[in-house]
């Protein structure tokens, strides 16, 4: 008589085996509640707070996708690799919360939560490209440096001068005179001036003043469409999901004045193909601008005409 072999046991399925699991496993709710539940009486107030919901989604998150120990290490070593490619010039981490939605998402909770009236202007993200101290000009100059037709994207230039004007109000509909309304943007390339050796520094970047009136007012180019930095992580994970890199044309604002609530935002140029489409999901309806022609100004071909609405501190 041969041997016996025993049978092999039935493979359970994968749920199976998930809800056969005693209530001292990880992959109960039960084991979710014990790590919420290890928290200190001591512990800071609002950690307190938020750390068990993030707890919470986290398991779920893993227990829903029935995450593997080979895809966490992937993740960790993902997070890892964000960081050590962040420094002072580049933030790899911020990046992937950008393509994620995540800073547009936090951005738009913290200015509804400060805002005290429906007609103010609505925030969008800083971004990573704003420089402090950009130069104060006077209402009415440009902030294009040293345009000339040796400069390979001179006819662009041309074709897309702008003039862009307004004026800063309380939500009670007062100009605010002495607002300092902060203005950067990319230049035709598609590159800010501290991507690009071959722009001067703080090329398209000034700081204009408002009047008695409330009115701001510079010359600048319409802006283009420009991918944000995807030759690392974020990169990586934009081609795995088939996705584009790419941000609509738009203008950087930082709007401040005393006793009012310092604005940063962007306006979107609603000929852009990407307006509709942000890799960074930060454009909102109310950000949407147009540019009509302008007549009888050699220096612009552009006009636009933007108010701002800042709330009360
Ligand atoms: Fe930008």
């Amino acid at each position: 008589m041969g041997q016996m072999i025993p049978e092999p046991a039935p493979k359970l399925s994968m749920e199976a085996r998930l809800n056969g699991l005693s209530k001292m496993s990880q992959t109960s709710s039960n084991f979710t509640e014990r790590v919420i539940a290890a928290t200190g009486p001591n512990a800071h107030p609002r950690l307190k707070e938020i750390i068990p919901s993030l707890v919470r989604h986290l398991h779920d998150f893993a227990r829903e996708v029935k995450l593997t120990v080979g895809e966490w290490e992937a993740a960790v070593e993902f997070l890892n690799e964000c960081g050590k490619m962040s420094n002072d010039r580049r933030n790899e981490t911020q990046l992937l919360c950008d393509i994620l939605g995540l800073e547009s998402l936090v951005d738009d909770i913290t200015s509804k939560l400060l805002a005290s009236s429906a007609s103010e202007t609505p925030s969008a993200i800083l971004g990573p490209f704003y420089r402090h101290n950009a130069p104060l000009l006077p209402n009415g100059s440009s902030i294009i440096q040293d345009l000339d037709p040796s400069v390979p994207w001179y006819t662009q230039a041309v074709a897309d001068s702008a003039h862009v004007t307004g004026r800063v109000l309380s939500s009670s509909g007062e100009p605010i005179k002495g607002a300092i309304v902060d203005v950067w943007h990319a230049a035709p390339n598609g590159l800010y001036e501290q991507q690009d050796e071959a722009q001067p520094d703080m090329n398209f970047r000034g700081r204009f003043m408002t009047d008695a009136e409330g009115r701001y007012s510079f010359y600048a180019l319409r802006p283009v469409s420009y991918p944000i930095p995807d030759d690392g992580p974020s990169g990586r994970l934009l081609k795995l999901l088939d996705r584009h890199p790419y941000r609509p044309g738009h203008i950087h604002f930082i709007v401040s004045a005393p006793g009012f609530r310092t604005l940063t935002t962007q306006l979107y140029d609603d000929r852009d193909h990407y307006v509709t489409n942000d890799a960074v999901f930060a454009v909102k309806d109310e950000l949407i601008v147009k540019f009509v022609p302008k007549e009888g100004d050699p220096k612009a071909l552009w006009l636009l005409e933007y108010d701002f609405v800042l709330g009360r501190k």
